[in-house]
């Protein structure tokens, strides 16, 4: 049977199939398959004669461990696990206008003083780079092109051969041979192949800037996270001025790793503290709780808010916003069953302060202590803080590294700390010692 010339991706999750169909039968999602061109392979391409290659052994591999490049923004460094690798495909993903070309012009320029840099901008006239850079303080040497067609574009990166360059953004390229819209599944995953054969071919260490949906993941297909080596999400309250980048893969480093920025008129400023930042609630008021998590190699202290109210529907609500939904309604469950915090009649809703997510389950008694406080409208008390992980036998568990988190809440003056030890094995005895520390 011919090979179908035309076939429908779906723009979501990437799943073809021969005829158009109005929901996608992978990721359920409506609408969103388009047409594109299948590419059938030239005559006679298929099938040329292949020997076979001869094996290696790996351990007679010689390998060095190259040297990182410094982007000159520290907080970068710190969530790429040190730098970044040479011949490297890093994808940068977030929500429109939270600053992506803003960081990657700033770490382009820093480097541009030592390496050759280019920026890739599909998106942006040279000349609005040019007055980003202005604003940033200056353009160092980065070199640019403007330029949407992915031939001319690969051809320019072979002939220049630059260490560092940044493409912004991986959406708006299009190959004209595929013959489907810049952005479209085919598109992007054409774009990323090619800019993957050229980093590792050309030892081009690249940024690719990514959109992400509504729902916020990778627009296009998830092949793109498959394909580069780190994937980092740029993330934050818009409406606020300050940022957080982390790592959701990375194949030379921890995944666990964050960086804090503050988005100021000359650029994004890194945050020293977050702490000081995100865990330094104004005042005493029930339903806030500080906890001290510890996100990749350092201690951060966060707020934690909560807040219950009676509700008349059947299933209430559990709304978190920077915590995960499953561990919420399991520790909404932990407190009803077995600290005597009923909240079957209640919404439940838990905000973590400054957009920061928290995937740490030593964070989990800082979320039942702002739940159990709304709950009986008691604050806790100012200066305490709390890390420890629930178990679903309402026992509270040892987690890593409690002596850098005493050592974060004494810095910023926390002195009570509640956590899992001596008298406090239960999350009943956790909640007795803040109220404890409360009336002393
Ligand atoms: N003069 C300024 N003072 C303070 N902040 C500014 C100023 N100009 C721009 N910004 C900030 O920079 C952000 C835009 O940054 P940038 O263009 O790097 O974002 P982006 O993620 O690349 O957006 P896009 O998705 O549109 O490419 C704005 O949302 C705003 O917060
Ligand atoms: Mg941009």
């Amino acid at each position: 049977m011919a090979k179908a010339a035309v076939q429908h991706a779906c723009s979501e999750c990437g799943y073809t199939t021969g005829k158009w169909l109005g929901r996608c039968p992978a990721c359920s999602a409506w609408g969103t398959l388009v047409e594109e061109r299948a590419l059938a392979p030239a005559p006679g391409v298929r099938g040329a004669a292949a020997e076979g290659r001869p094996l290696l052994r790996l351990v007679e591999i010689e390998a060095t461990d190259s040297e990182r490049i410094p982007t000159g923004v520290a907080e970068l460094d710190r969530v790429l696990g040190g730098g970044l690798v040479p011949a490297s495909l890093v994808l940068v993903s977030g929500d429109p206008g939270i600053g992506k070309s803003t960081l990657l012009l700033m770490a382009l320029r820093a480097m541009s003083s030592e390496r050759k840099a280019v920026l890739v901008t599909g998106e942006e006239s040279s000349a609005q780079v040019k007055l980003r850079a202005d604003r940033l303080g200056g353009a160092g040497d980065v070199r640019v092109l403007a330029e949407t067609n992915l031939d001319e574009v690969c051809a320019t990166l072979e002939r220049e051969r630059p260490e560092v360059c940044v493409v912004d953004s991986v959406q708006t390229l299009y190959a004209p041979e595929l013959g489907s819209a810049p952005g479209s599944v085919a598109q992007v995953r054409e774009a990323a192949g090619r800019f993957l054969r050229a980093s590792k071919e050309h030892g081009i260490a690249t940024f690719l800037v990514g959109h992400v949906t509504k729902e916020g993941a990778v627009a296009g297909p998830r092949v793109l996270e498959h394909l580069v080596d780190c994937v980092l999400h740029f993330e934050g309250d818009r409406y606020r001025s300050h940022r957080v980048l982390r790592a959701v893969k990375n194949r030379f480093g921890s995944t666990n790793e964050l960086g804090v920025f503050e988005m100021t008129s000359a650029g994004l400023e890194a945050v020293e503290d977050p702490s000081e930042l995100f865990g330094r609630p104004d005042e005493e008021q029930p339903g806030s709780a500080v906890v001290c998590t510890i996100e990749g190699t350092r201690p951060l202290l966060l707020e934690v808010q909560a807040l219950v109210s009676p509700t008349d529907l059947a299933m209430p609500r559990r709304v978190g916003t920077g915590v995960d939904p499953k561990r919420l309604s399991m520790i909404v469950a932990v407190l009803g069953r077995h600290a005597g915090v009923a909240l079957g009649q209640a919404d439940v809703f838990v905000n973590v302060a400054g957009g920061v997510r928290i995937d740490e389950p030593g964070a989990d008694l800082g979320v039942a202590l702002a739940i159990a406080s709304a709950a009986r409208a008691a604050p806790v008390k100012q200066g305490l803080a709390c890390f420890g992980e629930i178990g679903l036998t309402g026992e509270l568990r040892h987690v890593a590294h409690a002596d850098r988190r005493l050592a974060e809440a004494a810095k910023f003056g926390l002195d009570d700390v509640v956590r899992p030890g001596e008298g406090i094995r239960t999350l009943r005895d956790a909640l007795r010692g803040a109220k404890q520390a409360r009336a002393a």
